[in-house]
């Protein structure tokens, strides 16, 4: 969800007003990816690079997000919208956490939309955290890593049980993956646009959607007549 900083920048306007601004935008993409009844979505809210960033700037985002989970809890359980927070522990406070991971659980039994919020995420680190769980897991095991696959390795990972993404959108014309879905994106398409991210509506999404239904997807292979 880039370009939040440089909209807020354009108005003069300090980079939290933008990350203000971002929450609306994400509001109008469920509610478009809802209407479309898109199986997945995930969202990056916060890598963890992003602690880098002033300490006002982390603990706005961190508000943001609890925030965005209280106001919207009624409205993603009337839409059957099921949220998942995927992203490492590491530097959270546990009270914190708790509270995301409750709120959150109030939508698990729904059945429509999976909205994954990338929080605290880093690919790599989503990886390493991976491999360390079947690391344990093997030891009472050890057929587990003889038999390990492409497709059994995702079951180590934050997003396990689900489908690889197709696209992946990118705002504000970054042209760099910025450690998202290291693993599970070897074969999305990825789109890129100018706009930045406070600006892109319902209206962007569909012309992302559009742009991707056109794509020829080979995954290695030849196409097929
Ligand atoms: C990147 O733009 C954006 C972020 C690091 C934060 C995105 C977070 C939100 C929109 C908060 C809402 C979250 C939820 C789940 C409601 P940037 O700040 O790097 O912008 P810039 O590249 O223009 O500086």
């Amino acid at each position: 969800m880039d370009g939040n900083g440089r909209w807020a920048a354009k108005r003069h306007r300090p980079r939290v007003y933008g990350h203000r601004a971002g929450a609306r935008a994400v509001r109008k993409v469920v509610e478009l990816a809802t209407e479309i009844k898109l199986g997945y979505l995930t969202i990056y809210a916060f890598s963890t690079e992003n602690w880098k960033r002033p300490a006002n700037e982390v603990q706005a985002l961190l508000k943001l997000l609890k925030d965005y989970l209280i106001k919207e809890l009624p409205e993603l359980n009337r839409e059957n919208i099921k949220v998942r927070i995927i992203g490492t522990q590491d530097r959270l406070d546990p009270s914190y956490l708790t509270e995301i991971h409750q709120l959150a659980g109030e939508t698990a039994q729904n059945t429509g939309l999976n909205l994954n919020i990338a929080f605290n995420y880093g690919g790599r680190l989503e990886i390493i955290e991976g491999i360390k769980k079947l690391f344990q897991e093997s030891k009472n095991n050890p057929e587990l890593v003889d038999n390990l696959t492409p497709q059994t390795f995702g079951n180590y990972l934050y997003t396990a049980g689900q489908p690889d993404p197709d696209l992946i959108i990118r705002t504000s014309g970054e042209y760099r993956l910025s450690n998202f879905l290291l693993w599970q994106s070897a074969y999305a398409e990825i789109y890129i646009t100018e706009t930045l991210w406070p600006d892109f509506d319902k209206v962007e999404f569909l012309k992302a959607i559009i742009d991707f239904q056109g794509r020829k997807r080979r995954f290695g292979g030849i196409e097929s007549e």
